[in-house]
C-alpha cells in the first residue's frame, strides 16, 4: 500500500513570518553595509521600525500564493525576496502616501514624517523604494524569471504612482463621480495590492494566459473591494483597530467612492454640510459626526458595502469555476473575505 501524499496547505502565517525575516536580513545588511562605508545608518533603521510597526503583509502573500497557482511548489529563496520586495515598496508608497495627505497616524504610531521630519520622511520613502528595486533584481532570478516578471512588476510600480497622482488630482477638489473615483482606486491600491502580486509570483513560475487570466478575475475585484472597504474604515473604522487618525480621510477631503455617492444622493442641504466639511482641516468630532450620518442617510454607506459584497462575489465565482490548485484556491477564498471584512 503506498502512502498517500499530505495534502498541500497554504501557511499565511509561515509565509508572513519568512517573509519578516528576509527583510530583517536585507535591512540588517544594509545597515552594516552603510556603517562599514562611513553612511548614516538612520534612514535604514527608520526604515525598519517602520516595517516592524506592524502590516497585514497581504502583497508577499498573495505573490506566494500566485507562485504556486501557477504550479510553483514550497516557497524558493528567490520567491520569496521577489515577495519581500513588495512589501519594501509597500512601505515606500506608504511613506510618502502619509506626507501627502497629511497623516500623522499609521499602524498606530506617528507616521515618520511626524517622527523625524518631512524632508527625512521623503528620503526614506526613496530609499524604500531602491530597496524593493534591489531585493527584486538581486533575488537570483533565472533570466526566464526575469523576463517574465520584470514587465509585471514595472507596470505595478508605475500604476501605483499614476494612481497617487490620479488621487491628488482629486483630492480636495469638487469630487468625480463615482466611476471615475473607482478608477484611481484601481490604479493606486488595487493593481499593487492584490492583482500585481498575483500575476508576479504567477510569472515567476511560468504561468500560462489561462492562470494570469484568472488571477486577474480574482484580483481586480478583490483589489476594488480592499480599497472600498479602507474607505469605509476610513470614516467609520476604530482607530485603535485600523492604526489611522478617525478624521484623516475626511479632514483631507479624500475622493472616495463613498463620497461621491453620498454627494450624488444629498439633498441640498445635505450637499452643503459635506461641501462645508469635508476637506476642511480643521473639522471637529461633532462635523465629522454629522458628515458620517449623512453617509448613512443618503445610502452612500450601504451602496459601498454592497459594491464590496458584489465584488468578493465575483472573485469567488471565478474560484469556483476555475482550477486553480485546491490549496491555493482555499487561500484565495480566505483572503476574499479578510481582505474585504477587515477591521485594520
Ligand atoms: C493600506 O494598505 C494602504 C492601501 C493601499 C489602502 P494595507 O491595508 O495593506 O496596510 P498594512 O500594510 O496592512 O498596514
Ligand atoms: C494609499 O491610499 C495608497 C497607497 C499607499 C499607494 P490611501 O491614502 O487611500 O490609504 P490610507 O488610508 O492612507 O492607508
Ligand atoms: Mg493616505
Ligand atoms: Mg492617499
Amino acid at each position: 500500500m503506498s502512502a498517500q501524499a499530505p495534502a498541500a496547505i497554504f501557511d499565511q502565517d509561515a509565509v508572513r513570518r519568512a517573509v519578516d525575516t528576509a527583510l530583517t536580513d536585507f535591512l540588517g545588511l544594509q545597515c552594516r553595509e552603510a556603517h562599514r562605508r562611513g553612511l548614516p545608518t538612520q534612514a535604514a533603521q527608520a526604515l525598519s521600525s517602520f516595517l516592524e510597526s506592524g502590516g497585514k503583509r497581504i502583497r508577499p502573500i498573495l505573490c506566494v500564493a500566485g507562485w504556486q497557482a501557477a504550479g510553483g511548489t514550497d516557497t524558493p529563496a528567490a520567491v520569496l525576496k521577489v515577495a519581500a520586495s513588495l512589501e519594501m515598496f509597500h512601505a515606500f508608497a506608504l511613506i510618502h502616501d502619509d506626507i501627502i495627505d497629511a497623516s500623522d497616524t499609521r499602524r498606530g504610531q506617528p507616521t515618520v514624517h511626524r517622527r523625524i521630519s518631512t524632508e527625512a520622511a521623503i528620503l526614506i520613502g526613496d530609499l524604500a523604494l531602491v530597496f524593493a528595486d534591489e531585493l527584486l533584481h538581486g533575488a537570483g532570478l533565472t533570466s526566464d524569471q526575469l523576463r517574465a516578471a520584470l514587465p509585471i512588476a514595472n507596470t505595478l510600480h508605475a500604476d501605483t504612482i499614476y494612481g497617487q497622482y490620479l488621487d491628488i488630482s482629486h483630492t480636495g477638489r469638487p469630487p468625480a463621480n463615482a466611476e471615475q473615483v473607482l478608477a484611481i482606486t484601481r490604479y493606486k491600491t488595487a493593481k499593487y495590492t492584490i492583482e500585481g502580486p498575483l500575476l508576479l509570483g504567477a510569472a515567476l513560475a511560468g504561468a500560462d494566459p489561462a492562470v494570469y487570466s484568472t488571477l486577474s478575475a480574482y484580483g481586480i475585484p478583490v483589489g476594488e473591494a480592499f480599497q472600498l472597504r479602507d474607505d469605509l474604515l476610513g470614516v467609520f473604522g476604530n482607530p485603535d483597530d485600523t492604526g489611522k487618525a478617525a478624521l484623516d480621510d475626511l479632514r483631507e477631503g479624500k475622493a472616495t467612492v463613498l463620497m461621491a455617492l453620498a454627494l450624488h444622493h444629498a439633498t441640498p442641504a445635505q450637499h452643503h454640510a459635506l461641501r462645508r466639511h469635508v476637506g476642511n482641516p480643521h473639522l471637529s468630532h461633532a462635523d465629522a459626526d454629522q458628515v458620517r450620518s449623512i453617509l448613512t442617510d443618503t445610502g452612500a454607506h450601504a451602496a459601498v458595502e454592497e459594491m464590496i459584497t458584489q465584488r468578493r462575489r465575483s472573485a469567488l465565482t471565478t474560484l469556483d469555476t476555475a482550477s486553480l490548485p485546491p490549496h491555493i484556491t482555499a487561500a484565495l477564498r480566505s483572503v476574499a473575505f479578510s481582505a474585504t471584512r477587515r477591521t485594520t
